[in-house]
């Protein structure tokens, strides 16, 4: 099997692609042959020394991945070899091959390309989670999605539809609006020459009731600035860099509140939980609610290429690595 190794930590330069033995499952546990690796901001993280957990070196880094099970161990209930699947493996992901336990593991939809799959849990849980247990937004009510175009945005505008919001997306560039209608927006605003703060009040008749902002830096205050009356900011990333500071007054004035998502912390201290949430946002797939967009694909060997295409704003949406 060929596997990304992170040797040292670093810039994604950094990695190689290596010859590993092929593996073999323990009890309890299954080989899933990888057909598509998600590329998401954390890897970068991992590889760059920078997130809270540090594995020791040498590892394989990826999270989630999609494909084909391969091998089933002793005691590994569940699932049969030539399932399809999806699943958060930690690390080890950016590889032709995992071992994963069953309770990381769920059946990919038919409709769902593997590449679709590889790049769901991460965008399309954090929404979930934070629209539907966190702001609680509801049909009817009028939703700002910034970074509308990315990842956890694009999800945010599919999912706000399914449950019958208004979505207003906005973005830095009128090729990013083109796919953010694409995927359902009833409006959009480019925030790099429109006012955000006044275009979205205009666009919501008076103030927007959730915004979803995974961008921060300077987009967050006109952002709040622009919801009416118990109003919910839901803090999701800080994708340009900077973590912004917020008048409390503007959170007082029109009783607005400001909510914080961290879905990984959630997922991991609530496990159970958060099978019910990735089994009802497929759910959604599997009734047409939700429909992911196709992600950008690498090949294996471009690992570099494609985690610094999202580290440095080059890619639109979502990524995966094919093994
Ligand atoms: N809280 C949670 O539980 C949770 C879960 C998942 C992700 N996140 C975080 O959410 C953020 C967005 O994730 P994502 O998958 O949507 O990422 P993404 O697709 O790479 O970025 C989202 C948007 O942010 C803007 N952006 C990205 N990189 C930028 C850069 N270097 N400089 C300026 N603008 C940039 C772009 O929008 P425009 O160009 O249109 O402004 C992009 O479409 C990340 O910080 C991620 O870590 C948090």
């Amino acid at each position: 099997m060929r596997a990304v190794v992170c040797n040292e930590l670093g810039p994604p330069s950094n990695l190689a692609v290596e010859e590993r033995p092929d593996l073999a499952p323990g009890a309890g546990e299954v080989v899933i042959d990888v057909e598509a690796a998600g590329v998401n901001f954390v890897d970068g993280l991992f590889v760059a020394g920078e997130y809270q957990l540090k594995p020791p070196l040498p590892f394989v880094p990826g999270n989630e991945i999609a494909g084909t099970i391969s091998a089933v161990g002793d005691g590994a209930r569940g699932y049969s070899v030539g399932d399809r699947v999806l699943a958060s493996v930690g690390l080890g992901g950016f590889a032709s091959a995992v071992v994963a336990r069953p309770n990381a593991l769920a059946h990919v939809p038919d409709q769902m390309s593997s590449a679709a799959a590889a790049a769901f849990t991460q965008s399309y849980c954090t929404v979930a989670f934070a629209l539907g247990r966190r702001a609680n937004l509801v049909a009817g009510e009028t939703m700002l999605v910034l970074g509308a175009a990315g990842g956890v945005g694009t999800a945010a505008i599919q999912y706000g539809k399914a449950i019958g919001a208004t979505v207003i997306a906005a973005a830095s560039s009128d090729e990013r609006l083109e796919r953010c209608t694409a995927a359902g927006a009833d409006v959009t605003i480019n925030y790099s020459h429109e006012d955000l703060k006044t275009a979205a009040r205009e666009a919501s008749g008076g103030g927007v009731d959730v915004v979803f902002d995974p961008v921060g830096h300077d987009l967050t205050e006109p952002a709040l600035r622009a919801m009416g009356e118990f109003g919910r900011l839901c803090i999701i990333g800080f994708a340009r860099g900077d973590i912004p500071k917020l008048p409390t007054n503007q959170v007082l004035l029109r009783n607005r509140s400001v909510v914080g998502v961290d879905w990984g912390a959630w997922g991991m201290a609530h496990p159970r939980e958060q099978r019910v949430l990735l089994a009802d946002t497929l759910a959604m797939v599997e009734t047409g609610r939700l429909s992911p967009p196709e992600p950008t694909s690498y090949p294996l060997d471009r690992v570099a290429d494609a985690l610094s295409d999202l580290l440095e704003h080059r890619l639109v949406g979502k990524a995966v690595l094919v093994p």
